[in-house]
């Protein structure tokens, strides 16, 4: 989530210039494809004899993990899947043609998450809470039976979540994002990033969040994106692991920094810890190997 931050006050009013495009805002404002392929490959187990080489990110929107796991290594392979296709024609036109040759090693399909099993990975990634679309058990419990059944073995699924005494309120955090570059070098203005939490409802979990943008020069993309969710708790999480088959289920909490009073970028394997007014976790579902 999201850094709070102070909101800041536009600088000059609108240029006539198009709005940037909302995938490349959101890739810029809230994904971290470096930093995850990082946490995966250190938490895969980074002293095995065998390392992974094939990946699916489901739920993938512009596949920006997928691709950015093909790029790392000339043997890496990934699928890509999400059930919109308009998502996925953007990543097949504005994020392939810049991997070069390593687009040939990136499938993406437009389907359910639950129902993609083959070809066999090791490791399914569900990043960004986008699993918390199933509001049900049952649905929960099918997405995980589909993804431990696509899983080679020794192959784990990596889901993350977040919690915490203000992930259960209405609220607003404003974060400021430093100009970056897309996918094939366009640039990305600076902008700031707003994440609206509605809504949560304590007797059935339900959580409907909205990103909006707000440019520089004042103009502002609301809505870009909103969500209609279940937040699911970390036992809730290792209870459903467990029923459809995983043989472990552990959680990852991000590393805290008790002097400076800041997050910090490594995650570590707990059994407990204290709860605090926002935490990210990995969970993860692991099949023997
Ligand atoms: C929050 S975005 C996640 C984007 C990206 N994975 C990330 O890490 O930021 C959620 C995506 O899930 C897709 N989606 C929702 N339900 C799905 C389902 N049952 N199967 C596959 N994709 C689904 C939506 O189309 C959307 O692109």
């Amino acid at each position: 989530m999201p850094t709070p931050s102070r909101v800041e006050a536009p600088r000059r009013r609108s240029t006539g210039e198009p709005l940037p495009d909302r995938h490349l805002l959101y890739t810029a404002a809230v994904q971290h494809v470096a930093l995850d392929l990082e946490h995966l490959e250190e938490i895969y187990g980074g002293g095995r004899r065998r390392r992974p080489t094939l990946l699916r990110e489901d739920f993938c929107g512009t596949a920006a993990l997928a691709c950015g796991w093909a790029a790392s290594a000339p043997d890496r392979h990934a699928c890509a899947v999400d059930l919109h296709g308009p998502t996925l024609a953007w990543a097949r036109r504005r994020r392939l043609p810049a991997l070069g040759e390593a687009a040939a090693r990136v499938t993406l399909f437009q389907a359910d998450a639950r129902v993609v099993t083959r070809p066999r990975v090791d490791v399914v990634t569900a990043l960004n809470f986008s699993y918390w679309v199933f509001k049900t058990r049952r649905a929960l419990c099918a997405y995980f039976t589909a993804a431990r059944r696509s899983l080679n073995p020794g192959g784990m699924l990596l889901l993350d979540a977040f919690g915490g005494n203000d992930a259960a309120q209405a609220l607003v955090e404003a974060s400021r994002v430093a100009a970056s570059r897309g996918p094939a070098g366009e640039r990305i203005p600076p902008f700031t990033f707003e994440w609206e939490q509605v809504s949560f409802n304590p007797v059935d979990h339900a959580l409907r969040c909205h990103i909006h943008f707000r440019l520089r020069d004042g103009r502002r993309i609301p809505r870009a994106f909103s969500y209609d969710w279940r937040m699911w708790t970390l036992p809730e999480l290792r209870e459903t692991l467990a029923e459809a088959g995983f043989d472990d289920a552990a959680v990852y909490v991000q590393d805290w920094d008790d002097a400076a009073g800041q997050a910090l970028a490594s995650y570590s394997r707990r059994d407990r810890f204290e709860n605090q007014s926002g935490w990210l976790a990995y969970v993860v579902g692991r099949v023997a190997r």
